[in-house]
């Protein structure tokens, strides 16, 4: 059974050309002109792009006291509504829970996704299990391990743990990723407030300014540095955090910075406004930051030193929101947007000149392909990758709305926003799975995704010792 996707502009990474894309099975056959098949889909001025990765998401997460209200099923409907063909989500162990046990809990919730998808494993505590635990991680197709340098008492590590976990990725070929915030100055700084008597959402802006992101995205730099592997800075929000990138890279450091399109298009009079909830709804760590924040997050998008947009999406409702009344520390953290990032990436960056066509691309498929080691079975349309491909139509507007969502939650932090396009038909290994805003594909459809370690560190690393040398005795 094969499908033609015809007469649309095929976007890329690297290029943009008018081209039929023939589908056949899971794979795409062929594209170019005179092609035929068993069946054809119109794409008469839409634009037919690599399925949207997100590499980063939290589905059915249990997180401060309660958890993420959206589970793999609403989750993975709510991606393929928006583009999205694939997540890569964190695996998070409880308190002292083998990291192979979180694995299997994960492997258990994400058996309805409509969606493909791999996992992160988080890194929560350190010791000799969970050293030896990585190497069967890596062997899973888990080849990402995030560190939080925030939530003290919770999910933070330490230094020493950090660099331990750091020295086992490169030893295994995997990379690290990092939440960078300075936890014990965020734990000092709510304390502070709360005794200044700021209970309400701004207290949680308050207690997280972007010295707090810069400090620890130097930190993590500089740990991997140490440790000789290379490292992901997750939402990155703030200019301190992104200088920080900017600079390890110019220094030669294979260094990566993810900022989310929630911090590229809202701010932080969010949490000014006097509705509790509406503000409470917008925390999430970091929090949104100013204008000047999100210009230099833009710039770095199209300079190349931030590489990827995600969204983080970890959607609680505005009830557990309410945990949180009278104290902001303990609002659970956390937003949503797994559907609506490419219509608000696209209406706010491709349709104000800030990125092209290919830079999108690359932005929300083909850099975070390449980042985790999915090109180019993902990222990618070429003969031979999977056909995960959205069929964008540039003219389907709508406005953003919690009432015609596919997320559990019962608000939406983009609510009112106008977006200018939207998915005519999403394709997830070749099978149409959301045409004309309907679901099309069956749940529990999505594949598990493994990722293979990253060869070119490993082997980067043996003469890394030696050039490590070099570089103490240079500085
Ligand atoms: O506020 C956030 N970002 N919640 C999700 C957990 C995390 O820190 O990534
Ligand atoms: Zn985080
Ligand atoms: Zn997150
Ligand atoms: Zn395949």
């Amino acid at each position: 059974m094969s499908t033609l996707i015809k007469n649309g502009t095929v976007v890329n990474a690297d290029r943009t050309w008018k081209a039929d894309v023939l589908i056949e099975g899971e794979h795409i056959k062929a594209v170019g002109d005179g092609l035929s098949g068993d069946s054809t889909v119109d794409a008469e001025g839409c634009f037919v792009f690599p399925g949207g990765i997100d590499p980063h998401t939290h589905l059915s997460m249990p997180f401060m006291g309660t958890t993420t209200a959206d589970d793999w099923e609403s989750g993975t409907r709510a991606a393929l509504s928006g583009g999205t063909t694939m997540v890569v989500d964190f695996c998070i162990p409880g308190n002292g829970q083998p990291l192979l046990d979180a694995w299997a809990e994960w492997e258990k919730k994400s058996e309805t996704a409509y969606a493909d998808y791999a996992y992160h494993m988080c890194i929560t505590y350190w010791n000799d299990q969970v050293r030896a635990d990585m190497g069967k991680v890596v062997e899973k197709g888990v080849t990402t391990f995030k560190h939080f340098m925030a939530y003290k008492g919770a999910l933070m590590v330490n230094d020493e743990e950090m660099f331990a976990s750091f020295q086992r990725c490169a030893e295994l070929g995997a990379m690290p990723l990092v939440h960078a915030e300075n936890g014990d100055l965020v734990a000092a700084l709510q304390q502070k407030l709360l005794k200044d008597g700021i209970t309400g959402p701004e207290g949680h802006a308050y207690s997280r300014p972007p010295s707090v992101e810069g400090e620890a995205a130097n930190r993590a730099i500089m740990i991997a540095d140490a440790a000789g592997c290379p490292v992901y800075i997750v939402h990155v929000s703030s200019i301190e955090a992104h200088e920080a990138v900017a600079r390890a890279r110019a220094n030669g450091q294979r260094v990566y910075g993810e900022p989310l399109v929630q911090h590229l298009t809202l701010d932080d009079s969010e949490y000014a406004n006097p509705d509790w909830d509406h503000a409470a709804q917008r925390v999430m760590s970091p929090p949104f930051r100013n204008k000047k924040h999100q210009d230099d997050l833009w710039n770095g998008l199209r300079a190349g030193s931030l590489q990827v947009v995600a969204t983080d999406h970890c959607a609680f409702t505005t009830e557990q929101k309410r945990f949180g009344m009278g104290d902001f520390t303990k609002i659970p953290n956390g937003t949503g947007g797994l559907e609506d990032r490419l219509s608000v990436l696209w209406t706010k960056g491709v349709e104000t000149g800030r990125l092209t066509m290919n830079e999108f691309v690359a932005a929300t498929s083909a850099n975070i392909a390449r980042i985790l080691n999915l090109y180019p079975r993902k990222g990618v349309i070429q003969q031979g990758a999977e056909a995960d491909l959205v069929v964008w139509d540039p003219k389907a507007g709508k406005t953003i709305s919690a009432k015609t969502q596919q997320s559990a939650i019962d608000y939406n932090v983009f609510e009112g926003m106008k977006v200018s396009a939207t998915p005519r038909y999403t394709f997830s290994r070749g099978e149409c799975v959301w045409q004309d805003g309907k679901l099309t594909g069956q749940r529990g459809r999505g594949r598990f995704v493994p990722r293979s370690p990253f060869p070119a560190d490993a082997q980067a690393l043996r003469t890394f010792k030696a050039l490590t040398a070099d570089r103490a005795v240079a500085r």
